[in-house]
């Protein structure tokens, strides 16, 4: 009697394991996630700083953009000396943002759309105003005085070490109550967590629970290799020159004793319904580093972000098609997670940029990234082309309240360009940082009605990385182009169907000669996105247009 349902229920069981390889198993192995800095995207009390009911606000906009999840960056209560990287609580929402029942009224509005949430968790450290720092630092024999790293050097003149911390001077800052010193890799408000210390582990974990019972998705989690220190507190041999990059040291990342952390932390992950994801602020110095950031078993980050293609700063096939092909060949097939801006990163339209043809190399590095295989990242406001602004047009603006620090990366989080009228539509109050002086050519309203604006462009690219086979699931075919100037390669379906993207990064037009691909030339009968136009068939031979998009495929 229970034969048969038996023998339905393998056949069912061995269909999803002989799936075709390069199907996507999980959501977030073809996602776009977007990341909003909340504080810029939009004001719903004219406070002047944006909030959790503005992002609910355009959900629809998001929807129609296409993107898979939001990526928020931190909205707990804060001082705000790095805007939310240094938390005092992990389990609430900063009142400048909003309230906790405003958090799930946006994640039940999302989830209508199909858009899940990521949230921002600041793993390596907290805000030294945090009620656990404040008791660790309150006596040497506090309970929690091991939920952070203390040590007495040689006095308070002599730190334990000499290392340099990412945002200058030492990673030590000398407590006069207890007469030691306590380590920070960023700002000296911003004092590193012990994870080897099981208590706080346990805290921080349910920290994880709190989010996820709360209908987070995930979290992107926050300067990742930074989470534990070799445990001999080495001096530096070769420390950085004055202003020189302090990270990625062998005493301060990337550490071993790492993994297991992750791995716990992943394992709480997987208990979940959903799918949910850890999407890695995981900085790494090569390729072989950034591929064990996914753990052995792939168990750890399903995506830790490539910082060795995000950091790229010039317009240069070469070096673009150098980073694709590692980050394909060289990390195992697992999925690999592009992206240019952030709100640590100047904007790409202004990075890539060579003055005059901003927009035209806008949608050429959209459609490099777009059109990979992987999870991408979009920076709120790169799909209008907005800009970095220019650190002269920031320094009249006064630091208050609203805005305790100037910081050097605030030129890529001025307010998000919604329209045309005052302050970009973004508040009806003051806002903390001015609108780049651009919008009132670049905004949603204007970008909207045109179809050949960078909006358009995005919301193209983003439907063809749905609708179409290739671009959704297909695996990458790496080619030659035969021309330092063009980056040239494939995408192929589970049903060997091909496409073609080819990219001239020069502000001159190229001939190209395209080789490697897999049997004889498919030939390229139907154009899916150029940019300027371009004519079809595209021959294996061909030229293109100065800073020219070309995207085909065979039918
Ligand atoms: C990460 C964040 C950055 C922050 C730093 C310290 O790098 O992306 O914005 O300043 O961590 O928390
Ligand atoms: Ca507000």
């Amino acid at each position: 009697m229970l034969m048969k349902p038996l023998i339905f229920c393998l056949a069912l069981l061995s269909a999803c394991f002989l799936a075709p390889a390069q199907l996507p198993t999980h959501w977030y192995d073809h996602a776009v996630i977007y990341e909003i800095y909340p504080r810029s995207f939009q004001d719903s009390n004219s406070d002047g700083v944006g909030d959790l009911n503005g992002i609910t606000a355009h959900l629809d906009y998001l929807k129609d953009l296409g993107v898979d999840a939001i990526w928020i960056t931190p909205f707990f209560p804060s001082p705000n000396l790095d805007f939310g990287y240094d938390v005092s609580n992990y389990t609430d929402v900063a009142p400048e943002y909003g309230t906790l029942a405003d958090w799930d009224h946006l994640v039940a509005e999302a989830r209508k759309r199909n858009i899940r949430i990521l949230v921002d968790f600041v793993v390596n450290h907290t805000s030294d105003q945090h009620p656990w720092f404040k008791e660790s630092r309150s006596s040497r024999d506090n309970p929690k005085r091991d939920w952070y790293i203390w040590k007495s050097g040689g006095g308070p003149k002599d730190p334990p070490t000499h290392w340099t911390s990412i945002f200058g001077g030492y990673t030590w800052t000398w407590d006069q109550t207890t007469e030691q010193w306590y380590y920070h890799i960023f700002l000296p408000q911003q004092p590193d967590v012990n994870w080897t210390n099981p208590d706080l582990r346990k805290a921080m974990f349910d920290v994880v629970r709190f989010w996820l019972d709360h209908g987070a998705s995930g979290f992107r989690l926050d300067a990742t290799p930074y989470l534990i220190e070799d445990p001999a507190f080495p001096e530096d041999l070769d420390p950085p020159a004055p202003g020189g990059p302090a990270a990625l040291k062998p005493y301060n990342s990337g550490r071993p004793e790492n993994h297991q952390v992750l791995r716990e932390m992943r394992h709480i992950l997987d208990t979940y319904p959903g799918d949910p994801v850890l999407l890695g602020e995981s900085s790494t110095a090569t390729i072989e580093d950034l591929a064990k950031v996914y753990g052995k078993n792939h168990d750890e980050i399903q995506l830790p972000m490539d910082f060795l293609f995000g950091n790229l700063t010039k317009l240069d096939a070469a070096t673009f098609k150098k980073q694709i092909d590692a980050a394909e060949f060289q990390l195992g097939g697992q999925t690999p997670v592009f992206f240019f801006s952030s709100h640590d990163h100047p904007r790409q339209w202004s990075v890539f940029g060579d003055g005059t043809h901003n927009d035209q190399i806008a949608k050429l590095t959209a459609a490099l990234t777009l059109t990979q295989r992987g999870c991408i990242l979009l920076y709120y406001g790169e799909e209008l082309g907005m800009a970095t602004m220019p650190a002269a047009d920031l320094k009249p603006v006064p630091l208050g309240p609203k805005r305790p620090r100037a910081d050097d990366r605030d030129g890529e989080r001025t307010p998000m360009q919604w329209n045309t009228k005052v302050n970009a539509g973004f508040s009806e109050g003051t806002p903390w940082l001015p609108v780049e002086s651009n919008f009132k050519r670049y905004s949603v309203e204007m970008e909207k009605k045109n179809p050949a604006s960078i909006y358009s462009w995005y919301t193209n690219l983003l439907k063809l990385r749905h609708d179409n086979a290739a671009f959704r699931d297909g695996s990458y075919v790496p080619l030659e182009s035969g021309n330092p100037n063009v980056f040239a390669f494939g995408r192929k379906a589970s049903d060997n169907e091909v496409a073609l993207v080819v990219l001239n990064t020069s502000p001159a037009p190229q001939s190209v000669h395209i080789t490697g691909m897999p049997g004889t030339w498919p030939g390229f009968q139907h154009l899916l996105m150029a940019s300027p136009l371009a004519p079809v068939p595209l021959g294996q031979t061909l030229k293109i247009a100065p800073y020219g998009v070309l995207i085909a495929a065979t039918k």
